[in-house]
C-alpha cells in the first residue's frame, strides 16, 4: 500500500468538499475537544464497555447503577459546549457546501454551533423516555425529580467524564441513590432517550438517512471509527452507488482504502477550520 501524503490529501479533501452537495456523517471525535469522551480512540479499540439497554432494563440495581452515575455526569455533559470542529462544519453548511448532517453523537452540539438539517441517528441525552409506557420527558426535568429524591447525594465526584456522560463513583454511593418514576404511569423504567448498545436505529430513520446518501455527491466522515453497523452502513450504500467517501479522523476506521477516496488522519479542529476557511472565505 503507497502512504498518502497528508499535503495531498487535505487538497483532495478540499477539492471534494467544493463541489458541495456533501452529506457529513459524524462520530464520537468531533466532540472530545468539547471535553467529551470517545469510544474508541486512535487504535480502534474499545476502551471501556457501556451499559446495554437490557442490563438497564433488567434490575433496579442496575438502573441505580446507571442514573447515579450520571446523575453526577450531567452537569458536565450539559455544560459542553460546541467546538472549532462543530463551528467549522455550521459553516460548511451555511456556505451550502455541506447539506444533511448524520451524528452517531448524543450530545447536541451541531445545533448549538449553529447546524440545521441535523439527524441525530442515535438520539440525545436530552430527552427521557419511559420503557413502560412510552412518555417522554425533558432531561431537565427527570434531573429535577432526581435532586429531590436525592437531596443528601453528593454530585461532585470529581473522576473524569465518560462518553456515555456519566462519572464513575464509589460502589458504596450507589446502593443509596433513589431512582424515580415516570408520573403518567408509575414505573421507574425510565431511560435516555438514545440508542443504547443492544438497541437498534428505527427502521424509518435509517431509510431517511439512506435517501440523504442517495442525494449527496459526496460523503464526508468526521471523527467515527465507523466501528458500529449503524453508521458504516452508509458508507456501504455509498460505495455501492459511487459517492465518493472522505474520511477525516485519527487512526483506525472499519472503512476500507478501496472504500474511502480521501483519508486525511489529523485534528478535526484545526483541518475543519483551515477547511472552511479555505471554501468559505
Ligand atoms: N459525544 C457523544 O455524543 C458521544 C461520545 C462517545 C460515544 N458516543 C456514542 O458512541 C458511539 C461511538 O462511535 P463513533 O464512531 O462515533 O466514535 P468512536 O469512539 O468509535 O471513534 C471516534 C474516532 O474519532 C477519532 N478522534 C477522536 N478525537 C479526534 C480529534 N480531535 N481529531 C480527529 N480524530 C479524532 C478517534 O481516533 C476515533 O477513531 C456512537 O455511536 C455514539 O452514539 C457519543
Ligand atoms: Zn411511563
Amino acid at each position: 500500500m503507497v502512504a498518502r501524503d497528508l499535503t495531498t490529501d487535505l487538497t483532495a479533501l478540499a477539492e471534494l468538499v467544493a463541489g458541495g452537495g456533501v452529506l457529513a456523517l459524524t462520530g464520537a471525535g468531533l466532540s472530545t475537544d468539547s471535553g467529551i469522551p470517545d469510544y474508541r480512540g486512535a487504535d480502534g479499540k474499545r476502551r471501556f464497555q457501556p451499559m446495554t439497554a437490557q442490563e438497564l432494563l433488567a434490575s433496579p440495581a442496575a438502573r441505580r447503577r446507571y442514573w447515579a452515575r450520571s446523575y453526577v455526569g450531567w452537569p458536565r455533559f450539559a455544560a459542553a459546549e460546541p467546538n472549532d470542529g462543530h463551528r467549522a462544519v455550521a459553516a460548511l453548511q451555511h456556505a451550502g457546501l455541506v447539506g444533511p448532517v448524520i451524528t452517531q453523537n448524543v450530545d447536541g452540539l451541531h445545533q448549538a454551533a449553529g447546524a440545521r438539517n441535523v439527524v441525530e441517528l442515535h438520539g440525545s441525552l436530552t430527552h427521557v423516555v419511559c420503557m413502560h409506557c412510552g412518555e417522554r420527558y425533558e432531561r431537565s426535568t427527570v434531573d429535577a425529580w432526581l435532586q429531590l429524591a436525592n437531596p443528601d447525594f453528593d454530585r461532585s465526584a470529581d473522576g473524569p467524564l465518560r462518553p456515555d456522560g456519566d462519572v464513575a463513583i464509589a460502589e458504596s454511593l450507589i446502593g443509596g441513590f433513589r431512582l424515580v418514576h415516570c408520573v403518567v404511569c408509575g414505573s421507574d423504567l425510565l431511560k435516555p432517550d438514545v440508542v443504547m448498545f443492544g438497541e437498534s436505529v428505527p427502521k424509518p430513520l435509517v431509510e431517511h438517512c439512506f435517501a440523504q446518501v442517495h442525494a449527496a455527491r459526496a460523503v464526508l466522515v468526521l471523527g467515527s471509527s465507523l466501528a458500529v453497523m449503524s453508521g458504516y452502513r452508509f458508507i456501504r450504500r455509498a460505495v455501492r452507488e459511487h459517492i465518493p467517501v472522505a474520511v477525516v479522523t485519527h487512526g483506525w476506521t472499519r472503512a476500507t482504502d478501496e472504500e474511502v477516496s480521501v483519508r486525511v488522519d489529523a485534528p478535526l479542529g484545526e483541518t475543519l477550520t483551515a477547511l472552511a476557511a479555505a471554501l468559505t472565505g
